[in-house]
C-alpha cells in the first residue's frame, strides 16, 4: 500500500487520529518555541555597502576570500553582507564553522550554485555539488566504494606507483637534455595525474581522441583543458542576473554562450572517451565505468557521464595544486628542504621512498598539512542554502540566507594560528598539536561533507614531494622568489613554478 493511503486511512480511525493531532500540537509548540528562540537572538553584524547592488562592488577584484578575511578583523568572524538582493552570511573562524558544518547542517544542508555552476555540474549531478539528498548518498557510496575509498585506493595502488615513477623518469631525462634550463614542473605533473584520472575512471590511458562532433582530433593536453582546465576558469565566470534574480527576464546571451560552449564540449570528448574505452574493453582494466553500468537504469547516460567527469577534474586539481606550492617553498627554503631530505634518507636508507613508509615521516606530514593551511586549494566552500531559520556563532539567521565558509580565513586567524602569513611546517610539529589530525588546518572542510578524497590526495601529494625531494636538489631563480600570487576557483599558482633541479649523487 502507498504510503499516503496508508497515512490517511490510519488518520481516519478515532484513537489513531486523536493521537496524530496531539501530536501535531505539541509539534507545533516546539517549532514555535524553536522560532522564537532564535528571534532573539541578536542580529548578524552587517559590513555596509550601497543601496540596490550591496557590497558587490567591493568583491570585484576575484579574490573574495581574501576581502572576506580583511573584514573579519573589523566584523568579527561571522557578519553578513549583500549581493545585490542576496544576504551572505560569512563565516571565517574554526569554531563557527564547524557548528554550520555539524551543528547546524540540516538547516543549511542545500547547495546555492551560481548559474555558471549549475550548467557546469548539470544542475547538481556530482557528489560534491548535490544536495543533501538520495541521490547524493547514492553517488557518494559508488564513488567511496569504487575510487576513494580504502580498499579502493589499496587497488589503484599500482597507477599511483607509475605516476610517481613517470614523473621523476621525465625530470631526469629534462635535466640530462638541458641541465641549466629551469623546468616547469606543473606541466608535467599535471597530465601524469590526469593519466591516472583516466586510468582509474575508464580503465586505461587515453593519449588522443578523435571527437566526431567536434570534427578534431584531441591530444592529452586538449583533453585535460577542455574537460579541467577551461571548466574551472568558466565556474568563476559571473552572471550578474545571479545578484538581481528579479531580472532573470533579462537576457545575458554571452554569458549563456560562453558556459554553455564549455558544457557542450565537455560532453562531447566525455562521449567519445567512453565510446574509444568501451570499444578497446578486452584491454582495459576494470573501472568506474563498468561499475556505474553495472548499476543497470539507476543511473541515467548523462547522470554517469558527470560522475566519471567529477573524479577527472577532481583528481586532476587540487593535488597537484598543493604539490606545486609545497615544492615551490621547499625550493626557496634550502634548510627546510634539507631537514626534509634528511628525514627521508634516514627512513628510506637509498631505496626509494614508497607509501607503506609515509606515516614514519612526519615532517613530509607536516609539509603537506602546512602547504594546504597557507594556501588553500579551496578557499570558499561552494555556497550553501539556508532553509530554515538558524543560529551560528551565537547570531540569529535568517532562512534564505546563502553561507560562505571561509576556509582561507579560518586558516589564516591570527588567534589560531601565530604569524599566519609565514610557511611553517613546524607549527604541525609541535609536541601541544596532534600532528597526525587531517583536519586541523579545516582545509578539506569537515561534518558530512568533509572530502572523500582526502586519502588519496594526501597519498598522491605526499609521494610526490617526497620522491622529488629524495632524487633532486630544488631552487628557483631570483625572479621566482615572491611569485605567489595565485588564480582560479582552487588557489592554483598563478605563474607555474620554474624550478632549477639538480640529481642527488
Ligand atoms: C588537496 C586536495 C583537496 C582539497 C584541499 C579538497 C578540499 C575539499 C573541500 C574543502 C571539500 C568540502 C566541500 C564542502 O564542505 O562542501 C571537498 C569535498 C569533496 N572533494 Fe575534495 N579536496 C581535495 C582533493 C580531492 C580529490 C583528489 C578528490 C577526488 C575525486 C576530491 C573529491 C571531493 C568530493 C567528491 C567532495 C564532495 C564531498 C561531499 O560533498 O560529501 N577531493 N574537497
Amino acid at each position: 500500500m502507498d504510503v499516503l493511503v496508508l497515512s490517511l486511512y490510519l488518520l481516519s480511525t478515532p484513537v489513531v487520529g486523536a493521537v496524530a493531532a496531539l501530536s501535531l500540537w505539541f509539534l507545533k509548540i516546539f517549532v514555535d518555541r524553536k522560532w522564537k528562540s532564535t528571534q532573539k537572538l541578536p542580529p548578524l553584524p552587517e559590513v555596509p555597502g550601497l543601496p540596490l547592488i550591496g557590497n558587490l562592488l567591493q568583491l570585484k577584484e576575484k579574490k573574495p576570500h581574501k576581502t572576506f578575511a580583511k573584514w573579519a578583523q573589523t566584523y568579527g568572524p561571522v557578519y553578513s553582507i549583500r549581493t545585490g538582493s542576496n544576504t551572505v552570511v560569512v563565516l571565517n573562524s574554526n569554531d563557527v564553522v564547524k557548528e554550520a558544518m555539524v551543528t547546524r547542517f540540516p538547516a543549511i544542508s542545500t547547495r546555492k550554485l551560481s548559474s555558471a555552476v549549475k550548467i557546469l555540474t548539470s544542475d547538481k549531478s556530482i557528489v560534491a555539488m548535490s544536495d543533501y539528498n538520495e541521490f547524493y548518498k547514492t553517488a557518494k557510496r559508488h564513488v567511496l566504494t569504487q575510487v576513494l575509498g580504502p580498499t579502493a585506493q589499496r587497488r589503484n595502488r599500482i597507477l599511483r606507483d607509475t605516476l610517481i615513477d613517470n614523473t621523476s623518469d621525465q625530470l631526469h631525462a629534462l635535466f640530462r637534455n638541458r641541465p641549466l634550463e629551469a623546468v616547469n614542473y606543473r606541466e608535467i605533473f599535471q597530465l601524469e595525474v590526469f593519466g591516472l584520472a583516466i586510468k582509474q575512471t575508464l580503465g586505461k590511458d587515453v593519449d588522443s581522441i578523435y571527437v566526431e562532433e567536434l570534427r578534431t582530433t584531441m591530444s592529452r593536453q586538449e583533453i585535460l583543458n577542455c574537460l579541467v582546465l577551461d571548466i574551472l576558469v568558466g565556474s568563476i565566470d559571473v552572471d550578474w542576473r545571479d545578484f538581481f534574480p528579479y531580472l532573470n527576464w533579462i537576457p545575458n546571451r554571452s554569458f549563456e554562450n560562453r558556459i554553455k560552449q564549455l558544457d557542450i564540449r565537455r560532453t562531447e570528448v566525455m562521449k567519445s572517451l567512453i565510446k574509444k574505452t568501451k570499444m578497446q574493453s578486452a584491454f582495459k582494466e576494470e573501472c568506474y565505468l563498468d561499475y556505474l553500468e553495472s548499476e543497470g537504469n539507476m543511473l541515467s547516460e548523462r547522470q554517469i557521464q558527470m560522475l566519471l567527469w567529477e573524479v577527472l577534474i577532481a583528481t586532476s586539481d587540487t593535488p597537484v595544486v598543493t604539490t606545486e606550492w609545497a615544492l615551490y617553498e621547499l625550493a626557496i627554503d634550502s634548510k627546510r628542504q634539507a631537514r626534509l631530505y634528511e628525514e627521508i634518507s634516514r627512513v628510506c636508507g637509498s631505496d626509494k621512498i614508497t607509501e607503506e613508509k609515509l606515516n614514519q615521516l612526519p615532517y613530509l606530514y607536516a609539509i603537506f598539512q602546512e602547504t594546504l593551511r597557507l594556501y588553500s586549494p579551496v578557499p570558499i566552500v561552494p555556497l550553501r542554502y539556508v532553509s530554515e531559520d538558524t543560529e551560528l556563532g551565537g547570531y540569529f539567521v535568517r532562512s534564505g540566507s546563502e553561507i560562505a565558509i571561509n576556509i582561507y580565513g579560518c586558516n589564516h586567524d591570527k588567534n589560531v594560528w601565530e604569524n599566519p602569513e609565514e610557511w611553517n611546517p613546524e607549527r604541525f610539529m609541535e609536541e601541544k598539536s596532534e600532528t597526525m589530525e587531517l583536519f586541523r588546518s579545516m582545509a578539506f572542510g569537515g561534518g558530512k561533507r568533509a572530502c572523500v578524497g582526502a586519502l588519496e590526495a594526501m597519498t598522491i601529494s605526499r609521494m610526490a614531494i617526497g620522491r622529488l625531494i629524495q632524487e633532486f636538489e630544488w631552487s628557483v631563480t631570483d625572479d621566482q622568489v615572491n611569485d605567489v600570487d595565485t588564480v582560479g576557483l582552487t588557489s592554483r599558482k598563478l605563474q607555474p613554478l620554474l624550478a632549477l633541479i639538480k640529481p642527488r649523487s
